[in-house]
């Protein structure tokens, strides 16, 4: 089985981290987290471009992998194209899951909750255009969500109050009253999905990419020899800068079933 880098500015790519060690219990995972440019949903896309072509050229030297996941939709819908022409191995992206919400939704009223930048993005703009003409998307950019998921996997629970406010515009939209399917278009958020549905006035589905990427990892994987084994089988975690609370951090992610955490 593939070594399979996962790479992503925070703990949202563990999500898929998580979901490929369940899909693939014999491949060889590492979660890389750019702990040291996070977050990266506020960053202009000439910035994106710069930081995430430089880490992950050095993440990809040091781990040697068989292939990648840019578990991120912020990085994904910018330098995507970018990294693929640099790097001969196969690269998978994660990118908002409007098509299977637009065809999942009745009422064709869809929300995507995502970063500033992938909401504000041109990548965006033509996903819509491409595979949710005939529907209308409610979009909200939300920095708050990623810093209140990051923290939950540093061992803080989320404040409900601060989740309410943070989802409240969705609900004040003049077709809220329509809205069925929400798209979960950042990897942080699907480590808050009790909580958001707990907040929502009624319910809805919940849509994000990790089925999706994991089939597609798993498929990519087929037939693939293993890389030399320099790594183990196990989940790790490597962090683009030292962690301040490195001990507690390790518990956590063990209890999450990562077995190390390591820095560059
Ligand atoms: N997890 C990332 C995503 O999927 C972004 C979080 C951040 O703002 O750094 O978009």
């Amino acid at each position: 089985m593939p070594r399979i880098l996962i790479f992503d500015s925070g703990f949202g790519g563990l999500s898929i981290g998580r979901a490929l060690a369940q899909r693939l219990p014999d491949a060889s995972l590492i979660c890389a987290c750019d702990n040291e440019a996070f977050p990266y949903g506020l960053k202009s896309a000439r910035s994106l471009m710069e930081r995430v072509d430089q880490i992950f050229s050095r993440l990809v030297h040091y781990t040697q992998p068989d292939m990648a996941v840019i578990a991120c939709n912020t990085a994904s819908t910018v330098v995507l194209p970018q990294l693929r022409r640099r790097h001969a191995f196969p690269i998978v992206g994660v990118v908002p899951a409007v098509k299977p919400a637009a065809s999942l939704s009745s009422s064709k009223v869809i929300a995507l909750l995502a970063t500033p930048a992938t909401v504000e993005g041109e990548y965006l703009q033509q996903l819509v255009t491409d595979h949710a003409p005939h529907c209308t998307l409610i979009t909200l950019g939300s920095m708050k969500l990623v810093e209140l998921a990051e923290a939950k996997l540093h061992g803080t629970p989320p404040c409900s109050r601060l989740l309410r406010d943070s989802l409240s515009p969705l609900w004040e939209h003049p077709q809220s009253l329509q809205l069925d399917t929400v798209v979960l278009g950042c990897t942080h958020f699907s480590w808050l999905g009790e909580e958001l549905a707990r907040q929502a006035p009624r319910p809805f589905h919940w849509v994000d990419s990790t089925l999706a990427v994991t089939e597609q990892v798993a498929k990519l994987s087929r037939g693939m020899s293993p890389g030399c084994r320099r790594w183990s089988s196990d989940a790790r975690v490597l962090l683009t800068s030292p962690a301040r609370n490195a001990r507690r951090l390790a518990r956590r992610l063990n209890q999450l079933g990562f077995a190390s955490l390591q820095h560059l």
